[in-house]
C-alpha cells in the first residue's frame, strides 16, 4: 500500500531579526506532530521558511544602512541555524527572496488568479500598517493608532491592483462551517466566522515599485510589486514546485494537511488563503491550527518593557531539550501562556530532573548493581506479579502481561487520542503519569529490599520497569528526541513483534541525564 502523506507547514516569520520565542514555540509544535506522524508510517513533508519582502524588512535594512539582501541572509540564515540547533526535522526552508524556488510559484499564482478574472485595476485610498503589513480602517484603530504597534497607520492613495477577495467570502465561509477547512480550536473557528457578518471587501494586492521597491514584481507590470501576504502566501505552494518545471512535490503533498500558525493571521490563512486557492482551482488546506501567544510575566514582550525572552538563552543555558520540554508541558497550544524563568526552572526539575531523569538512573542503576545490566521476562513470575500489579494500575483483574494491559488500554490510547487533536500538554500529561506509575511501581515492590529474598521476581520488575520506561521513550520521541534515542541505547531492549519485552542489557549512566537545577 503507498505510503499515506502529511503535509505540514509554519506560517514563515519576518527575517527582520533573530528567531523570537514565538516562532521557536511555532517551529516546535509543527516538528512534533511532523515527527509523531512520520512515527506512525506518514510520508511527511515539513515546510518552513523565511518571509523576506515588505515594508517593513526594507526598512529595517535601510535603518541599519544594509542591503536588504544581506541583511534577509543573515537573519534567514540565523533563523535556520536555530531550528536546527534545536532539531527541527523540516524537509524545506523557504525564503521568499528566493528568486528560484519561490517567485516563480508566487508569479504563477498571481497568473492564475488574473486568468479567473479576479484581479483589477483600481484606485485605493486608506490606511496601512507597516507593522501589521496589512491595510487597516479607523475602525481597527483605538486612539487612531494600530492597537499591536502603537503607531499611527500610514495613509495611502494610489493606483494598486485588487482582488476580489468578496466573490469568495460565502464560498470559504460556506467551507469554514462545514469543517472542510478545519479550524482548530473551535474559539478560533468561531471568530472567524464572526468576521463574515461584517461584510468582505476587495483587497488591494499591490504597490506602486516607487513605494515599495523590496517585493516580487508583478507578471506583465513591474511597475507594481506583490502586496507581501499575496507573495508570503505563495509559499506553501511555491517551496512544493508549483509554477516550477519539477512539479512533482506538489503533485504528492498538496493539499497541506495542517498549516500550524499564530492567532493574529489567522484572517490570511482561513479568509485570504482559501480565497486564492479557490480563484486558482487549487485544493483547500484540510486543516488550520491556531495557536496561542506566549506572554512574559503576564505581559506582552516588548523590548520598551524589557521582558524580551530569548530563545537563545534557554536552549545555550539548558539545552533544547529543556526548552523543548518547556514548551511541551507548559505552554498550551491553543491558549496564550506565560514564560517565566521560575516556571521554566519550576518544569525542569519536576519534569525531567525529578522524573523522567530520576526514574531511568533508578532503573538503570538496580539492573546494573544486581544483574549486571542483564534481565530476561520470566513468564512464571510475570503471572505471579499479576495482581500486584493490577493493584498498582488500578484496573481490573484482566489476563495478560503485567503493565501491558494498563499501557496499551489505558495510557497510549489516551495518549494517541490526544496526539491526533494536537492537544500536546495533554498527550504529555498521560506520558507523566505513567512516569508517576512507575515510580510508584518502585515503591510498591521495593525491588532493593526483594533483591535479597526473591532474585527472580526482582529480575521481573525490573524487566516490567524497563519495559514501562521503552514505552515513555516511543511516546516521548515526538517531543524530546534527542532524550528518547539517548535512552532507546541505554536501555538495550529485545521485543517480540507485537512489543512484548524478551531481554534488556542495559548501560548504566555517567552522568544524570538532567541534573537538578
Ligand atoms: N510573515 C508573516 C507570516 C506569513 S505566513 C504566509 C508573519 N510573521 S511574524 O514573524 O510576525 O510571525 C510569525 C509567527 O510567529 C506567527 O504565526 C505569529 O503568530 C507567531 N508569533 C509571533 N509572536 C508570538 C508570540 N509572542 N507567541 C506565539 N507566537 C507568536 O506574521
Amino acid at each position: 500500500m503507498p505510503q499515506k502523506k502529511f503535509y505540514i507547514t509554519t506560517s514563515i516569520a519576518y527575517a527582520n531579526a533573530a528567531p523570537h520565542v514565538g516562532h521557536v514555540y511555532e517551529e516546535f509544535i509543527a516538528d512534533v506532530i511532523a515527527r509523531y506522524k512520520r512515527n506512525n508510517g506518514f510520508d511527511v513533508f515539513f515546510l518552513t521558511g523565511t518571509d523576506e519582502h515588505g515594508t517593513k524588512i526594507s526598512r529595517t535594512a535601510e535603518s541599519k544602512k544594509q542591503s536588504v539582501q544581506s541583511f534577509v541572509d543573515e537573519n534567514a540564515e540565523t533563523f535556520r541555524k536555530f531550528y536546527d540547533s534545536m532539531d527541527s526535522s523540516y524537509s524545506s526552508f523557504i525564503r521568499t527572496s528566493d528568486k528560484e524556488a519561490h517567485w516563480p510559484g508566487a508569479k504563477a499564482l498571481w497568473e492564475k488568479l488574473s486568468a479567473s478574472g479576479d484581479i483589477y485595476k483600481s484606485k485605493y485610498t486608506g490606511l496601512y500598517c507597516v507593522g501589521c503589513e496589512a491595510y487597516v480602517t479607523e475602525k481597527d484603530l483605538v486612539d487612531g493608532k494600530c492597537p499591536h504597534h502603537g503607531v499611527a497607520p500610514e495613509k495611502i492613495e494610489e493606483e494598486n491592483y485588487f482582488f476580489k477577495l468578496s466573490k469568495y467570502a460565502d464560498a470559504v465561509k460556506a467551507k469554514i462551517e462545514s469543517n472542510e477547512i478545519h479550524i482548530i480550536p473551535e474559539t478560533r473557528k468561531n471568530e472567524i466566522l464572526s468576521l463574515f457578518t461584517e461584510g468582505i471587501s476587495d483587497v488591494s494586492f499591490s504597490r506602486p515599485e516607487g513605494q515599495i521597491p523590496w517585493g516580487i514584481p508583478v507578471p506583465g507590470d513591474p511597475s507594481q510589486i506583490m502586496y507581501v501576504w499575496c507573495d508570503a502566501l505563495a509559499n506553501y505552494i511555491s517551496a512544493l514546485g508549483y509554477g516550477r518545471e519539477d512539479s512533482s512535490l506538489f503533485d504528492t503533498y498538496w493539499p497541506a494537511d495542517v498549516h500550524v500558525i499564530g492567532k493574529d493571521i489567522l484572517r490570511f490563512h482561513a479568509l485570504l488563503w482559501p480565497a486564492m486557492l479557490l480563484s486558482a482551482g487549487l485544493a483547500l488546506p484540510r486543516e488550520i491550527l491556531v495557536h496561542g501567544f506566549i506572554t512574559s510575566e503576564g505581559k506582552k514582550m516588548s523590548k520598551s518593557i524589557g521582558n524580551v525572552v530569548d530563545p537563545k538563552e534557554y536552549v545555550e543555558k539548558h539545552g533544547k531539550e529543556a526548552l523543548r520540554s518547556f514548551f511541551a508541558r507548559d505552554i498550551s497550544p491553543f491558549e496564550d501562556s506565560d514564560f517565566t524563568d521560575a516556571k521554566f526552572l519550576e518544569s525542569y526539575n519536576a519534569n525531567l530532573a525529578n522524573g523522567i531523569g530520576n526514574l531511568v538512573s533508578r532503573v538503570l542503576k538496580m539492573t546494573g548493581q544486581y544483574f549486571e545490566g542483564k534481565v530476561v521476562m520470566n513468564q512464571d513470575v510475570e503471572v505471579l506479579l499479576k495482581r500486584k500489579i493490577e493493584t498498582v494500575s488500578g484496573v481490573e483483574d484482566t489476563p495478560g502481561v503485567p503493565l501491558n494491559y494498563y499501557i496499551n488500554e489505558e495510557i497510549l490510547p489516551a495518549y494517541h487520542e490526544h496526539m491526533e487533536k494536537y492537544e500536546l500538554t495533554k498527550a504529555t500529561d498521560t506520558i507523566w503519569t505513567l512516569i508517576k506509575r512507575l515510580d510508584g511501581y518502585i515503591t510498591d515492590y521495593e525491588p532493593y529490599k526483594l533483591v535479597k529474598i526473591d532474585k527472580a521476581k526482582t529480575e521481573a520488575i525490573l524487566v516490567n520497569l524497563l519495559y514501562g520506561i521503552s514505552v515513555i521513550t516511543n511516546m516521548l520521541s515526538p517531543f524530546l528526541p534527542e532524550t528518547s534515542e539517548k535512552i532507546k541505547s541505554l536501555l538495550g531492549g529485545q521485543f517480540e513483534e507485537n512489543g512484548t519485552p524478551i531481554s534488556f542489557s542495559t548501560k548504566e549512566l555517567e552522568t544524570p541525564l538532567f541534573p537538578r537545577k
